[in-house]
């Protein structure tokens, strides 16, 4: 089983969106039973929330429901667990350095995948308006599909 957590500051907006997109996908393409996915924030700001409303509604409109997901804040020990780490941003890549160790080379930014988007960073929409959650959601469409296709290479699904 590959394991890929995506993590970003409050585990409410972009990385459970992440997590949402990359788990359809996956199903969509019968791959769900080899990748395990989850989501992490840096901040402790939303342990046990639901993702934000913007972002739930925003998902929904695109078929993928967020409602079941909680938020946890990232550790240490996620770096055991998983294979990838993904940041959205390079704030939290920065945090997550800190935090692993001799593990470094499992994080990654996730918009390193992304073909059609020429950035890096996943902008947080958290304090912007309802078009905010579409470009995240643009994005991390085009970024999951670079993804999957990393891991279809590397691990031979
Ligand atoms: P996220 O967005 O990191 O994409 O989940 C945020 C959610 C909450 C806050 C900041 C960003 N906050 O400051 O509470």
């Amino acid at each position: 089983m590959v394991k890929v957590l995506f993590v970003c500051l409050g585990n409410i907006c972009r990385s459970p969106t992440a997590e949402g997109v990359f788990r359809d996908l996956l199903e969509r393409e019968a791959l769900a039973g080899q990748v395990e996915v989850d989501s992490a924030g840096t901040a402790a700001y939303h342990i046990g929330s639901p993702p934000d409303e913007r972002a739930r509604q925003a998902a929904a409109r695109r078929g993928v429901d967020l409602s079941g997901l909680r938020g946890r804040r990232v550790g240490r020990e996620d770096f055991e667990r998983f294979d990838l780490v993904l940041a959205m941003d390079r704030d939290n890549h920065a945090r997550l350095l800190e935090m692993a160790g001799e593990q470094h080379a499992r994080l990654r930014l996730f918009m390193a995948y992304a073909t059609n988007f020429d950035v890096r960073e996943v902008p947080d929409p958290y304090y912007g308006g309802a078009n905010g959650f579409e470009q995240v959601l643009d994005m991390i469409e085009d970024a999951s599909v670079g993804l999957l296709r990393e891991l279809r290479a590397r691990y031979h699904l």
